[in-house]
């Protein structure tokens, strides 16, 4: 028996990898969480399986469902969306089922600020405008953020910066920013992207509140930085056609020559 944790993707049905699918597929327990993971993936779930929506339960009672199943012989299907490595309550569920001595894998998904920046069409990383992202949050009811992860820390490098879990605290992540990137500053907001009502509002600082103005509370991302608007970057040297590599070597004499196959 194994409890499968498994990445269902940021809303699609179709943007699961073939493992996951094939993993839901054979086990007789599924746990899904809750509305970010869309019901279409459910119907891979074989006839008769036990499906539980884990969105009202506690973690107590969670880790109850699958030490049942553990019981009963019974692979679990463990579904969260996006990615298991972020904002994915992954760490506590293992800690408990490492202590039960109940084995498990772990199935990467497709995380939603990739969805996102399909959406929008963007390389979140482009050639001397930006080469890091950060994957952020502001703080929640329930979590905190440790004290030194602050947007103004974040900001300060010049990196993209893609928001989570804050569509409803746009207005102080505008003020906070403004400071350290200017009111020009590229934003997107993308809301529930992949799904079929996926809505984008694009702006900058100064203007995104009154663009994103009615707009819902819950599911969206926020990513910001100077890579959304960029036009004049520099061409990666990769792909430039006098670069020497590995894989393209220029001359008989390039360190790289007879070592591309
Ligand atoms: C609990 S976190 C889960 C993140 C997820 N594990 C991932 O890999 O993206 C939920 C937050 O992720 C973002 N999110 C999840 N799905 C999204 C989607 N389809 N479109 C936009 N944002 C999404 C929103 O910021 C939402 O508040």
């Amino acid at each position: 028996m194994t409890v499968h944790f498994i990445g269902a993707g940021p809303g699609a049905a179709d943007l699961i990898t073939l493992r996951a699918r094939d993993l839901i597929a054979a086990a007789p327990v599924c746990l899904y969480a809750g509305s970010l993971v869309p019901a279409a993936l459910l119907g891979h779930c074989p006839a008769g399986a036990r499906i539980i929506n884990t969105a009202p339960l506690s973690l107590d009672e969670i880790i109850a469902e699958i030490a049942r199943a553990h019981a009963d012989g019974h692979d679990v299907a463990r579904l969260h969306s996006g990615d298991l490595s972020i904002w994915s309550a992954l760490g506590e569920q293992l800690r408990r089922l490492r202590a039960l001595g109940i084995p498990f894998d772990v199935t990467p998904g497709v995380p939603a600020f990739a969805a996102a920046a399909a959406a929008l069409e963007a390389e979140l990383t482009l050639p001397g405008i930006a080469q890091s992202l950060i994957l952020t949050r502001t703080p929640g009811r329930a979590s905190a953020m440790p004290a030194a992860e602050t947007l103004e820390a974040f900001a300060a490098t010049g990196a993209t910066l893609a928001i989570h879990l804050s569509i409803h605290r746009l207005s102080e992540i505008v003020t906070a920013l403004t400071h350290t990137h200017g009111a020009d500053c590229p934003v997107a907001i993308v809301w529930r992207a992949s799904w079929p009502d996926q809505r984008i509002v694009r702006g900058t600082l100064a203007t995104i509140e009154a663009a994103a103005a009615g707009g819902p509370e819950r599911t969206a991302l926020i990513l910001v930085g100077r890579v959304l608007a960029a036009e004049d970057f520099a061409e990666s040297s990769l792909y430039a056609p006098g670069y020497d590599r590995r894989f393209r070597p220029q001359s008989a004499t390039s360190r790289f020559a007879g070592e591309s196959e």
